[in-house]
């Protein structure tokens, strides 16, 4: 079975257990600032796992784009990707621990025809936070899985969340396969788990809250997150060990042989890079993200230069990006039509990636001159290694490659000592990366609120004075600005920046306020709703309205939140207007 029919499969057999399908989300949260980019099919759920009742019910069913920077380093391996697809179900209040064990059998033994002999499971051991998770045990037992598959783990192994350092979380339960069944029983050891135990799925009893200073209290609903990776499901299924050997990744990895004119088999972790790599940059661009020395930017820099370094160990160096980018756009049987902002951002993701390469080339050979200085005055160090492989994005072995070819000798503690200033690197941007995470997904910074309120004043402005056929094409928002693209044919004259500008501001001085409704998506299109740049769609939806409900200034479809009243914005600038792409434009904005 490949990735298509699996993600069919899954939302089908969910769908038959009363789930509601909803759709994926951008990778770069909307509203979330704090938040880099959405690592779960669960982030967008956190409001409704906390309580709040979610349009589409309490059952819900998703198959959701996640990026996970926290794994950049590690790819290189047999199971580790930084974007990648997660299929999803969730119980918001509804069934607990035994239904969704129970489903979760049905689907790997009955829908995946995965021998349940091939099982084995992990429960909670228990500690001072929460109790031994007997509950899960014994639903597997009585599923059928023998006592000595079943493991406790402490909290380090079998518990999830808070995603950032405060939120839902609770126990889980993971589900392993054997891969080779035929070798003799081996330990479950935690050693083993990504080798010959693959991981497959992992369900989360979302039942407490962490609070600050390591408090957890209960949660006012108990809910099941379950999160299931495509990439190494579809591995498991194929009998394959390695996951970048499955037919998701093969058109990727044939195209990179036949640019380096060099085998896989043999160049594993450098070609494993490049192409998850990139396939991750091309997602992070269909998503509006762009190249730049911050944020969510920089992480796009960061893997688009390390493919490229990895291919120039590999003595590729012509540019290669932007033409494996079509390989993983084309790739028609994972992707088609379930990211319609593949097709629609072509020609800039594609543009982009040659304007990066073309970039980079130019430090790399700063790089190499740096190298070759360092090693002329025999100042080659670990400590300087480092600045330069965080500088230039030059791998170690890269490093050791230059000084090998000009018969320089390293001191003895070089790696170590290049080592030592990487973890410390490493441990405080992670820091870094937790705190970020932390407060976006608790709260939302109030002039982020007001930004987003703006982003829908400015986008019924364009329509009344440009046209109808103006409509979002994306949008970015920080604490100080807000971006927005829109389809439009011609450069906007300063007459019609004035205006728009100016309509803004009667909007904002009229004080009107901001309402929101839960209706279906055929009701909220039959009332003329504007849907926003994603195009799929659930059942039940939320609209927001600005000014009188049956006549408002802009209606739209939208997760929110917003302001309560658009006098609380201030005053609204157009800053700049640029294009964005053919047949679309950009505008920058502040409030102030
Ligand atoms: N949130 C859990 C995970 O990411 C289950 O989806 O593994």
């Amino acid at each position: 079975m490949q990735a298509r029919e699996l993600k069919e499969k899954y939302i089908k057999f969910f769908l038959g257990k009363k789930h509601v399908e909803i759709p994926s989300v951008s990778l770069v949260p909307e509203n979330d600032r704090s938040a880099l980019f959405v690592s779960a099919g669960m982030h967008p759920l956190v409001p409704y796992l906390l309580g709040q009742p979610h349009p589409s019910g309490k059952r819900l069913v998703s198959v959701q784009e996640c990026l996970r920077t926290g794994d950049i380093e590690e790819v290189g391996d047999t199971t580790h990707h930084t974007w990648f697809e997660m299929l999803g179900n969730w119980s918001l209040g509804d069934y607990f621990k035994k239904e969704s064990l129970a489903m979760s059998f049905e689907f790997i033994t009955k829908v995946l025809n995965i021998d349940p002999k091939l099982l084995h499971v992990t429960c909670f051991e228990g500690d001072k936070d929460a109790p031994r998770d007997e509950t899960s045990a014994d639903a597997w037992k009585k599923l059928g899985i023998k006592k000595e598959r079943i493991h406790f783990l402490p909290k380090k192994d079998n518990w999830w969340g808070p995603a950032g350092t405060t939120g839902p979380c609770g126990p889980d339960s993971e589900i392993f396969v054997d891969i080779f069944p035929d070798l003799p029983d081996e330990n479950f050891v935690k050693g083993n788990l990504r080798g010959r135990y693959m991981e497959t799925w992992n369900n989360v009893f979302m039942e407490y809250n962490k609070g600050k200073k390591e408090k957890y209290s209960p949660l006012s609903q108990v809910n099941v997150d379950t999160g299931m990776g495509i990439e190494r499901t579809v591995a498991i299924l194929n009998g394959l060990a390695d996951s970048y050997q499955s037919s998701i990744w093969l058109p990727i990895i044939k195209k990179i042989e036949t640019q380096t004119g060099l085998p896989y088999l043999k160049n594993q972790a450098p070609i494993r890079i490049i192409a998850d790599h990139i396939r991750s940059a091309v997602f992070l661009l269909a998503d509006d993200v762009e190249p730049s020395p911050k944020e969510a930017g920089y992480v796009l820099r960061r893997l688009i230069r390390r493919a490229i370094v990895q291919a120039k160990s590999l003595g590729l160096s012509e540019n290669f990006t932007s033409d494996l980018a079509e390989v993983v756009m084309e790739n028609k049987n994972n992707y088609a039509g379930d990211y319609p902002e593949l097709e629609r951002n072509q020609d800039l993701i594609l543009k982009s990636l040659d304007d990066e390469e073309n970039r980079f080339r130019v430090t790399l050979d700063k790089g190499l001159k740096e190298i070759s200085r360092l090693i002329k005055k025999k100042e080659l160090s670990g400590l300087n290694a480092f600045n330069i492989y965080q500088t230039h994005g030059f791998p170690l072995e890269m490093i050791i490659e230059e000084a090998r070819k000009s018969n320089y000798s390293l001191s003895s503690d070089f790696q170590e000592a290049f080592e030592e200033t990487k973890k410390g690197h490493v441990k405080l941007s992670q820091t870094a990366a937790k705190g970020k995470f932390a407060g976006g997904l608790s709260g939302n910074d109030p002039q982020v609120l007001k930004y987003h309120t703006a982003t829908h004043l400015l986008h019924s402005a364009l329509r009344k004075i440009l046209g109808d056929h103006v409509k979002q094409s994306g949008s970015n928002i920080t604490t100080e600005r807000l971006r927005f693209d829109f389809t439009h044919p011609q450069k906007l004259t300063e007459e019609e920046i004035k205006k728009t500008e100016n309509l803004v501001n009667d909007y904002i001085k009229s004080a009107l306020p901001i309402t929101q409704k839960t209706m279906t998506y055929e009701e909220s299109q039959k009332q003329g709703i504007i849907s926003f740049f994603k195009d799929h769609y659930p059942e039940k939806v939320t609209a927001y309205f600005i000014g009188n409900e049956k006549d408002p200034v802009s209606a739209e479809l939208c997760m929110g939140p917003h302001v309560k009243n658009t006098e609380d914005l201030g005053r609204f600038t157009i800053q700049k207007e640029e294009s964005s792409g053919s047949g679309k434009r950009r505008i920058y904005a502040l409030l102030s």
